[in-house]
């Protein structure tokens, strides 16, 4: 199998190393590089992942590299055709993805900068949090045009929601449908309209009670893993959906995922970075895809598009 492109993994973390892990096995990739600020903890990682390759049976190889603030080892990831930026700190118990925004913003911008200089034609992952915040400080810092940066969570909610609806129906996962737009918070939408098991509608299997509790189970998905953990935060799910979309865009698959993407027009919203479905492919967003809404979903959308507006025009100045 020919094996083609370079993907960077900003950050070596929990996130950033599974990710790397994940892109690693997917054996497509001619090279995959992870990057931390911790000196020596990424070359590790490259060098224990790749004594997995016999043993798992993949070729791609993983390279690691130490970095610096002041932008000091970046130059492993020039040629990269995709880069995950993970950097940045995990919530602590209690906290919202909001209260993180100062201290990720300072990290986010660096890396973005570095990434523009490095990689500058690279595809651009964010998955940092507050996650709609950082894309579009991404955006902003990288200079890039606004289809080539996007963020990671839609795809991971859908997944939790997915999920608990399996567990409360006793089914297999593969047979359950769900959609969730807007913010990667509080103004997380579900779609129920969007929601079969087996086809069926959702609403048609459970009480309007019931998907309630597990709308805002999902709502809570990442609160309640934090909890859980004490220190960090979820990263298995958040790792195999950002891997997905660098996949479908090295594919250059023009798969349709919910992702936070630059909105210009759509579903009568423009000019911010929101969570919506999109055609994923090697430039990046290919095109949002709007779907039918139901009137209170539309309105729920573009409540959420209104909430995450201003608070991305605050990252301006962090
Ligand atoms: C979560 C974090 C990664 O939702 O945003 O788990």
């Amino acid at each position: 199998m020919a094996r083609s492109g370079v993907v960077a993994v900003i950050g070596a973390g929990f996130y950033g190393s599974t990710t790397a892990l994940r892109l690693a096995e997917y054996n497509i990739f001619e090279k995959v590089v992870l990057t931390d600020i911790l000196e020596g903890k990424a070359e590790g990682l490259a060098l224990d992942m790749n004594q997995s390759r016999s043993i798992e049976g993949f070729e791609t190889r993983v390279v690691g590299g130490t970095t610096s603030a002041d932008g000091a080892g970046y130059e492993v990831i020039a040629g990269s055709d995709v880069v995950v930026i993970t950097a940045g700190l995990p919530r602590k118990p209690g906290m919202s993805r909001m209260d993180l925004i100062e201290v990720n913003a300072k990290i986010v911008r660096g890396v973005a900068e570095n990434i523009a200089k490095h990689a500058p034609n690279a595809v651009v992952i964010v998955v940092s949090n507050p996650l709609d915040e950082m894309t579009a400080l991404t955006a902003l810092a990288t200079g890039f045009p606004k289809h080539k940066v996007m963020g990671q969570a839609g795809m991971l909610d859908t997944a939790r929601f997915t999920n608990f609806v399996a567990e409360e129906l006793k089914v297999p996962v593969a047979s359950v449908q769900t959609l969730t737009l807007g913010s990667h918070g509080d103004t997380m939408v579900p779609v129920p309209s969007r929601c079969t098991v087996d086809g069926k509608p959702l609403a048609d299997l459970l009480p309007a009670a019931k998907i309630e509790e597990l709308v805002t189970r999902t709502r809570n998905g990442g609160a309640e893993i934090v909890g859980l953990l004490k220190t960090g935060s979820a990263y298995y799910a958040p790792s195999s959906a950002a891997a997905r979309m660098a996949k479908a865009v090295m594919e250059d698959s023009g798969a349709v995922m919910p992702v936070c993407a630059w909105v210009d027009g759509e579903y009568g919203i423009s000019g911010v970075y929101l969570g919506v479905e999109a055609k994923v492919g090697k430039n990046g967003i290919k095109e949002v895809v709007e779907t039918q809404l139901t009137d209170f979903e539309k309105s729920e959308l573009l409540a959420a598009a209104e909430a995450v507006r201003t608070k991305q025009a605050d990252v301006k100045s962090l």
